[in-house]
């Protein structure tokens, strides 16, 4: 039997490469294991509390752009990410060390005591920022109402998300359109036409792939979820801080 065609992504801006004979291995699992990566924490393991989310980001149809998406990595399984971006609260730091936005006033506004849920709550802000410019208080506490915490309290988390509202809008922040030309390089080409057979998973682009999948394959499970989402709006948020 041939070897089952590796997972291929990015982790932080650079190309990574997974054997793919684990499906049901999860992100978080991949990346506190395998990569140390223990940035990302694991509170309920089962997609609860958001301590785990990371971004995932994914080609935009005119292959110009990467929009991403917060993810419970926790319930993420790796083959998921084929062709696709992530990266984690470690990204948001610029090279030089200079805290994110959203960092900066965390720790300003005393949002972190534990630290636990913080990672997961620093990911859902970047995000909440870039697609609610205008977000009011009830739009911030709605949108992070999927990530817990429990020994801080919301308020100076809410007030540190709003904090950064107010310091995008009166610098005048526009959310950036400037196309970031195949960013996903020969790993998001891997995305076309986005399909991944493994000796046990298979990754799907559309739903009328799926009849020929199961006349394959018998009775296949299909697994969806992970993403974060509580009010209108954009979908997803742009490759920038
Ligand atoms: Fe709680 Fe993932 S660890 S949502
Ligand atoms: Fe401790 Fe949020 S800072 S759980």
């Amino acid at each position: 039997m041939p070897s089952p065609t590796p997972i291929r992504f990015l982790f932080r801006g650079q190309p990574v490469e997974v054997p793919a004979d684990t499906p049901t291995r999860t992100v978080l699992q991949w990346l506190r294991e395998d990569r140390q990566a223990c940035g990302t924490k694991e509170g309920c393991a089962e997609g609860d509390c958001g301590a785990c989310v990371v971004l995932v980001g994914e080609l935009a149809d005119d292959g110009q752009r990467v929009n991403y998406i917060p993810v419970n990595s926790c319930i993420q399984l790796l083959p998921t990410l084929d062709g696709k971006s992530v990266k984690t609260v470690e990204s948001l730091q610029a090279a030089d060390g200079t805290l994110h936005p959203v960092q900066d006033e965390m720790v300003r506004c005393h949002g972190s005591q534990c630290g636990f849920c913080t990672p997961g709550m620093l990911i859902a802000a970047r995000d909440l920022v870039l697609r609610h410019p205008d977000a009011d208080e009830a739009i911030v506490r709605l949108e992070m109402s999927g990530n817990l915490c429990r020994c801080t309290g919301y308020m100076g988390i809410v007030n540190a998300v709003l904090r950064v509202l107010r310091e995008r809008k009166q610098a005048n922040t526009a959310t950036p359109t400037t196309p970031h030309a195949l960013v996903l390089g020969p790993v998001g080409a891997h995305t076309a036409p986005m399909s991944t057979h493994t000796a046990s998973s298979s990754k799907e682009s559309t739903v009328g792939s799926l009849p020929t999948l199961e006349s394959a394959s018998g009775s296949p499970s299909m697994i969806a979820g992970g993403g974060l989402r509580r009010t209108d709006g954009p979908l997803t948020s742009p490759d920038q801080s």
